[in-house]
């Protein structure tokens, strides 16, 4: 069994105050917690650098939310994947439905921001998932295959990479997916993943489910077979919730 890793995407929220609060309050109530888990937080990119402090020496690693595919240039309002590294982030989550909705990232995009990833140092977190329209017309399955052969990298055979199953109906909606349907989505794309990076590095692909995971829903995912942690957004931004989600780990 893969070790799970519990990630928070705290998305466009928070003030710098509010940040550091919350990361002091996680750092504070995860001391107290067995390590059974690896533990991310993912801040707006302003906040990388005071929350980077705050999480020095604690178990808790430092992701972005996004990145350019090239490391430096005239490319104004964005943000590289080695500037990234710079600001003391191990992860950055890449392709997630809220960009591919709303800045129409392609999942060609998403592969290549990857790779830049990748070649930084950073471990992408490769979001993917359907939307509504797409499970009621029997075509999840075909969805989620596409934008994983599209868009994980499989260049660099040493290099770490996970993968978020993220139903885009799940997301921020207080819907969760059935555990059968969790567990019948993962085994697709474990096999999937064995197929494009070979049998060991496809077995060790650690493959999060998101999409309002909450403390009273956490245990029962986390269970289901192929889940190797999970994505947070809402419940991630308060730390009572997201450490017990970090807490339900079996
Ligand atoms: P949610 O968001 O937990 O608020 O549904 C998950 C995500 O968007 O990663």
């Amino acid at each position: 069994m893969n070790r799970k890793l519990i990630a928070g995407n705290w998305k466009m929220n928070g003030n710098r105050g509010e940040a550091e609060g919350l990361a002091g309050n996680l750092v504070a109530l995860l001391k107290g917690q067995k390590a059974g888990s690896d533990v991310l937080v993912c801040p707006p990119f302003h906040l990388l650098a005071p929350v980077a402090e705050i999480l020095a020496g604690s178990r808790i690693a430092l992701g972005a939310q996004d990145c350019h595919p090239e490391p430096s240039g005239a490319f104004t309002g964005d943000v590289s994947a080695p500037m990234l590294a710079d600001a003391g982030c191990s992860h950055v989550i890449l392709g997630h439905s809220e960009r591919r909705q709303h800045h129409s990232e392609p999942s060609e995009l998403v592969m290549q921001k990857a790779l830049a990833a990748q070649a930084a140092g950073l471990c992408p977190i490769i979001c993917i998932g359907e939307t509504e329209a797409e499970r009621s017309q029997g075509c999840a399955g075909a969805v989620v295959e596409l934008q994983l052969r599209q868009s994980l990298p499989i260049e660099w055979a040493n290099q770490d990479v996970v993968v978020a199953y993220e139903p885009v109906w799940a997301i921020g909606t207080g819907k969760t997916a059935t555990d059968d349907d969790v567990a019948e989505m993962h085994a697709h794309i474990r096999k999937l993943s064995i197929e494009l990076l070979g049998a060991k590095r496809g077995a060790e692909l650690r493959i999060l489910y998101g999409g309002s995971v909450k403390p009273d829903n956490a245990a029962d995912l986390l269970r289901v077979a192929n889940v190797d942690g999970a994505l947070v957004g809402g419940a991630s931004l308060k730390a009572a919730d997201f450490c017990a989600i970090a807490g339900s780990c079996p």
